[in-house]
């Protein structure tokens, strides 16, 4: 479990800079953020090294060879016909429920059912309530409606809401009339799972008729297979190879949450690997290991990865065999959430959009001549998602200075890789700070701070991550020296003046 809260960095990314509530004048709108200045570079340096990763520079794949990954752009709307070819119009549902009395609306599979020890009463909790919680609830609940209650009354956990309805009918003996909601004390007042389809829709052209509507794709991957005749016929490309995309993806989540762990917009970045069918497992395994050597890079602590063989039945549609990396996020209490998916699509895709284009999809081995439809790996991950296990892992507690705490954000990372701080605003300190900053900045995203105390200066840079501080007082002026100071450690030393580009090159490079 980890020890941040989530109050706490919500609030610090509002504080300075990193993400603030969409249209937050007319009261925030539910399930969209806003990146500000430094969450957007926060997120840039996340999108940048996955491309430099990717696409730039891919790995040298399981045979000693190099792998070959192209990128694309494509249009966030596309023709309909191609999201009912993918199974998206049709069926990208979720399990809704509604609370007849708080007028809240949850994901059917996302609460968890327990039963009170002995009794017919059933509650429904969100999956992150705590034990704590739950009793104190349940406890409530029986003196509210002056049932008796002994403290020995204990619960356990029977399921999910959603696996309780099959089709219509209750299963078993439980009595819908039983049931708890999240949010009241008042039996029966949960509806029964109703599917709710996720895509956003809106209407191209003039006319707002059916024959106009369109959609907002759900994943980003869509774009990459309704291309991939494209880039085989415009690229060099060979079995297998590689496509990726990062870019938005739009859902209407039933319930948006966590912040921007389950927004309605959204970044992903995604690479579909295209692999004769006899290869996937290599591929699989290949991608599986791949990804979590980008994790670790960019500083997630991999203790803090759990990684999950996706059982039969609560896999998306399109795939054979899933494995979710799944990140202990500060609001996952004891478990963890998912960050990351790898998933074998099989041909799913192409095929279909072959049977419903009448376009062949099909790769002709240039050497065997054997015709076929490729099998896909597809490691996909949330980018904004990215952004929160990178805010989540580098939020450090430390009450012995005056911010409370520092992001431990890699350098890599950061988004000020230093910051130049004259000591006083005066006495040619800031003249010598413009001098040193205006050299930096040809090569680093650095700031420049002038104004306020020099304790309020770091404490602001520790919050923002800022590795390293250099600092001008009236010594840099006669001995050419100024003071660097690390933000993990708080050490400081001085080095000369001149050396402090050669210094912070080699710090990053680390
Ligand atoms: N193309 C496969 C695909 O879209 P997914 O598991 O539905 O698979 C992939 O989504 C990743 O996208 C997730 O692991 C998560 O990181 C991110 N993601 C999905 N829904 C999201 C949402 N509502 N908000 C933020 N990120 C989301």
């Amino acid at each position: 479990m980890t020890n941040v809260d989530m109050k706490d960095l919500v609030a610090l990314c509002k504080r300075r800079g990193f993400i603030f509530p969409a249209s937050e004048i007319y009261g925030g709108i539910n399930g969209f953020w806003d990146f500000g200045p430094l969450g957007t570079e926060l997120k840039n340096n996340l999108r940048d090294m996955w491309w430099k990763w990717m696409v730039t520079t891919p790995p040298i794949g399981p045979d000693g060879e190099p792998v070959q990954i192209v990128g694309l752009d494509t249009a966030i709307i596309q023709n309909p016909k191609a999201w009912e070819a993918s199974g998206h119009v049709g069926g990208f549902n979720d399990p809704m429920v509604d609370c007849k009395e708080s007028k809240k609306r949850y994901r059917a599979d996302h609460m968890n059912v327990y039963q009170a020890d002995g009794s017919e009463y059933y509650f429904a909790f969100d999956k992150d309530a705590s034990t704590e919680n739950i009793l104190k609830k349940v406890e409530k609940f029986y003196k509210k409606n002056k049932i008796e209650y002994s403290q020995d009354i204990g619960v356990h956990k029977t399921g999910t809401y959603d696996k309780y309805f099959d089709g219509d009918e209750v299963v078993g003996q439980t009595d819908i009339a039983n049931f708890i909601a999240p949010d009241t004390y008042t039996s029966g007042t949960l509806t029964e799972p109703r599917q709710f389809n996720m895509m956003f829709h809106s209407f191209a052209g003039a006319a707002a008729g059916e024959e106009n509507k369109v959609y907002l794709r759900p994943e980003t991957c869509g774009g990459i297979f309704l291309n991939f005749k494209n880039v085989m016929d415009s690229s060099r490309v060979k079995m297998p190879f590689g496509i990726a995309q990062i870019g938005k993806a739009f859902r209407n989540e039933v319930t948006p949450r966590n912040f921007i762990f389950r927004s309605r917009e959204f970044e992903q970045m995604e690479l579909e690997w295209f692999c004769h069918e006899d290869d996937v497992p290599k591929w699989f395994d290949f991608w599986v290991e791949q990804r979590k050597k980008f994790w670790d890079f960019v500083g997630i602590d991999l203790n803090k990865i759990h990684f999950l063989d996706v059982p039969d039945g609560d896999r998306a549609h399109y795939s054979q065999k899933t494995t979710d990396f799944e990140y202990q996020f500060p609001f996952s209490g004891d478990g963890y959430d998912e960050l990351e998916g790898v998933a074998h699509r099989g041909n799913y895709d192409l095929t279909k959009h072959q049977e419903h284009s009448g376009v062949k999809q099909q790769y002709i081995d240039p050497v065997t001549n054997e015709r076929y439809i490729p099998h896909v790996i597809e490691p996909s991950c949330g980018l904004t998602r990215g952004v929160l296990a990178l805010l989540s892992e580098a939020y450090v507690i430390d009450e012995n200075r005056p911010s409370g705490g520092y992001m431990n954000f890699k350098p890599s990372m950061a988004p000020k890789k230093a910051a130049i701080l004259p000591l006083v605003a005066k006495d040619g300190m800031p003249e010598a700070a413009t001098k040193l900053y205006m050299e930096l900045r040809e090569h680093f995203a650095v700031d420049l701070d002038i104004k306020q105390n020099i304790g309020k200066r770091y404490a602001r840079q520790d919050e923002i991550g800022t590795p390293y501080c250099f600092t001008i007082d009236g010594d840099t002026l006669t001995d050419g020296t100024v003071t660097v100071r690390e933000r993990n450690t708080m050490s400081q030393e001085r080095i000369p003046l001149d050396q402090v580009l050669l210094y912070l090159r080699e710090k990053l490079a680390l």
